[in-house]
């Protein structure tokens, strides 16, 4: 640690900010703070880390200040005191608030930046509010890259805290390329961290989707990595332009130094998961939203995950040759439309749910602008987000997103092509379950009549949980078996 980088050294001008965690994330962002002109301590429950940050990444840089106890962190600080905090989401959190209380005093600001269950966040806003304290749960994406450069930042907490850190935040993050910042005040509790919750969730499925066109591709259609490489980056170039497929058309394009052969194909396809997108799921879950595509996008890694079992499996569960499947007659612009519909499905499912939680939690999520803060930063950034604050700004109680009048050209226009795209995986026996999934939801939802009227009938019948009927109000149970008759339908 360098002495002009010392605590004692700026003791006396206090640092706006306090940042606890030294992790990728967390260097990044003290760097992004300190090049906005903020004066930042940093501590990390390693002092090595703090040393090494402060005589590598911010060696140099005169406005961040190495903390090596959290006592000496929070003493650096102006008051009232900021602290971020980006440890590994869970207990390290609730262990981190617990050392940094006894210092602090009314008014101080904990900002937990890390992917945190937006319930704890809900619980630990409460918990400190009560103590005088005050509580911002962000969620922060982009990456390293984003960290550094500008993520995307999704606030939630109390407004008066927000107020407190507004500029700050804002001043650190991503900007859409309208100019306006991918930072805004989301709503109370837990309301930022659930918006950030959803943005994993679709990311999953972005990626799901992708990965899903980059397999059928290969294995329908035959085609080579760099032709892939090749359609991706022609894709990025139109109204699918966004960073996962962007990054996509360079993954494809990349080779192995070690063997000369294409990257993507020495990685394993085991996917990793880290929790958000299943917390996603089983939010949908839980509020009884319509969000299958999300949750397929979690199970489709939890069977990548099972790969020696589907190595044994492989051999003994045999299914249709893609060969043999000639003159599937899909094109690569079919592809290319069909994953655009089924991502336009997908996201109407994570507004739907964002709409459901701000119902139930109380929240005012304003669905456009959250369109808008995904615009630039983060993961799922895209062109198309643009079309969604669009959507809502046309009309802001929109009961789905495929009913805006652009987004339901698209799907409407593309429903051949992708239709053809999951009936040629179907008969190839490509796995396409987001594609698929998606497209079941856009049956699902356009139509008037589905088969739960069967449903309600198995359920009166072994259970009399009754029903309702298309011609009267009410509930009715029937007694359907009297020597295998049908004798009464009764209102309840
Ligand atoms: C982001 C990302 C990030 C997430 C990783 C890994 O917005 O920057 O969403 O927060 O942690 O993408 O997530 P998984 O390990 O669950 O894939």
């Amino acid at each position: 640690m360098t002495e002009s980088a010392g605590v004692g050294a700026v003791a006396g001008a206090g640092a706006h900010i306090g940042l606890i965690g030294l992790g990728v994330m967390g260097q990044n962002l003290v760097l992004n703070m300190a090049r906005n002109g903020y004066r930042v301590a940093v501590f990390n429950r390693t002092t090595s880390v703090v040393q090494d940050f402060m005589a590598g990444p911010a060696r140099g840089v005169d406005n961040i200040i190495g903390a090596t106890s959290i006592e000496q962190l929070v003493s650096a600080l102006a008051t009232p005191r900021r602290i971020m905090l980006m440890v590994k989401a869970g207990s390290a959190v609730d262990a981190v608030i617990a050392q940094l209380e006894p210092y602090l005093n009314a008014g101080d600001i904990i900002i937990d930046g890390g992917n945190s269950l937006f319930k704890d966040t809900a619980r630990r806003a409460a918990a400190l509010e009560a103590k005088g304290l005050r509580y911002l749960g962000v969620g922060v994406s982009g990456g390293e890259e984003g960290a550094l450069k500008g993520p995307s930042i999704m606030p939630g907490g109390s407004r008066d805290a927000w107020e407190a850190v507004s500029s700050l935040l804002t001043d650190i993050a991503a900007k859409a390329p309208s100019g306006e910042p991918c930072c805004a005040y989301l709503g109370p509790g837990g309301a930022g961290h659930f918006v950030k919750m959803v943005h994993n969730g679709v990311e999953y499925v972005d990626m799901q989707l992708i990965a899903e066109t980059y397999f059928f591709m290969r294995e329908t259609l035959g085609m080579d990595v760099r032709q892939m490489q090749q359609l991706f980056a022609q894709w990025n170039q139109g109204e699918l332009e966004s960073y996962l497929i962007e990054i996509t058309a360079e993954i494809l394009g990349k080779t192995d130094a070690a063997t000369g052969k294409p990257m993507v194909d020495m990685i394993m396809d085991r996917a990793g998961q880290k929790g958000t997108g299943k917390w996603t799921a089983q939010e949908a879950l839980d509020l009884g939203a319509a969000a299958p595509t999300m949750a397929e996008a979690v199970f489709a890694r939890a069977m990548s995950a099972a790969r020696d079992e589907r190595c044994a499996a492989a051999a003994q569960l045999p299914g249709p040759k893609p060969e043999s499947v000639g003159g599937h007659g899909v094109s690569a612009d079919d592809l290319k439309q069909a994953l655009y519909a089924a991502k336009i499905c997908a996201y109407a499912q994570g507004f739907e749910l964002m709409k459901l939680a701000s119902r139930e939690y109380g929240w005012e999520l304003d669905l456009g602008g959250i369109a808008l803060l995904w615009r630039g930063g983060c993961i799922i950034r895209a062109q198309f987000l643009e079309r969604i604050k669009e959507a809502y700004t046309r009309n802001p109680q929109l009961d789905n997103l495929i009913l805006d009048p652009y987004f339901r050209q698209v799907v409407v226009g593309g429903q051949e092509a992708w239709r053809r795209v999951v009936a040629a995986a179907a008969q190839t026996g490509i796995p396409v379950p987001a594609l698929s999934s998606s497209l079941a939801y856009y049956d699902s939802y356009r139509r008037c009549q589905l088969p739960a009227n069967l449903i309600q009938a198995q359920r009166d019948y072994f259970g009399a949980h009754t029903y309702e009927r298309v011609d009267a109000p009410g509930w009715f149970h029937t007694d359907w078996l009297v020597d295998g008759d049908v004798v009464s339908s009764e209102p309840v």
